[in-house]
């Protein structure tokens, strides 16, 4: 089953959207496989954010996704790695649909309220970066069926 790496960053996370997020995920049908409040070191940042370096926006969003606790997670289901994006919106939260939860809560790229993996194997990435593989739970919920 695929599985995709979710973080609410600190935005997110002082405006007590990290019940809400999860609410949406879970309503969908994902199955939480793996989840933990933590501060995120500026080389956790660095690598996580790794094909940025280069760009201007680097060390402000190291600065930012440093600067506070953040929510990471581990989802898994059907196709989650592309829905769970399409569930976060646009990168720009202004230019991000209503009902994505950038379009329903951001309106600034650099307080962009949720990170997500943007590709299966990126996930897998990000999953090793984050988790180590006793903190995912092989579990399947008993209501499956009526979501398969
Ligand atoms: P990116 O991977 O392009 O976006 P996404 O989070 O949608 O995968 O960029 C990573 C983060 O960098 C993005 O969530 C917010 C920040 N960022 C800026 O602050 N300014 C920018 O111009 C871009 C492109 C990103
Ligand atoms: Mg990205």
């Amino acid at each position: 089953m695929e599985r995709t790496f979710l973080a609410v960053k600190p935005d997110g996370v002082q405006r007590s959207l990290v019940g809400e997020i999860i609410s949406r995920y879970e309503a969908k049908g994902f199955t939480l496989v793996g989840l933990k409040l933590m501060q995120v070191s500026r080389e956790l940042a660095e690598q996580h954010y790794g094909e940025h370096k280069e760009r201007p926006f680097f060390p402000g969003l190291v600065d930012f996704i440093t600067s506070g606790p953040v929510v990471a997670m581990v989802w898994e289901g059907k196709g989650v790695v592309a829905a769970a994006r399409k569930v976060i919106g646009s990168t720009n939260p202004l230019e991000s649909d209503p009902g994505t939860i950038r379009g329903d809560f951001g309106v600034d790229i650099g307080r962009n309220i949720i990170h997500g993996s943007d590709a299966v194997e990126t996930a897998q990435r990000e999953i090793d970066l984050w988790f180590k593989s006793e903190e995912l739970a092989a579990w399947e919920p008993t209501l499956t069926q009526w979501i398969y």
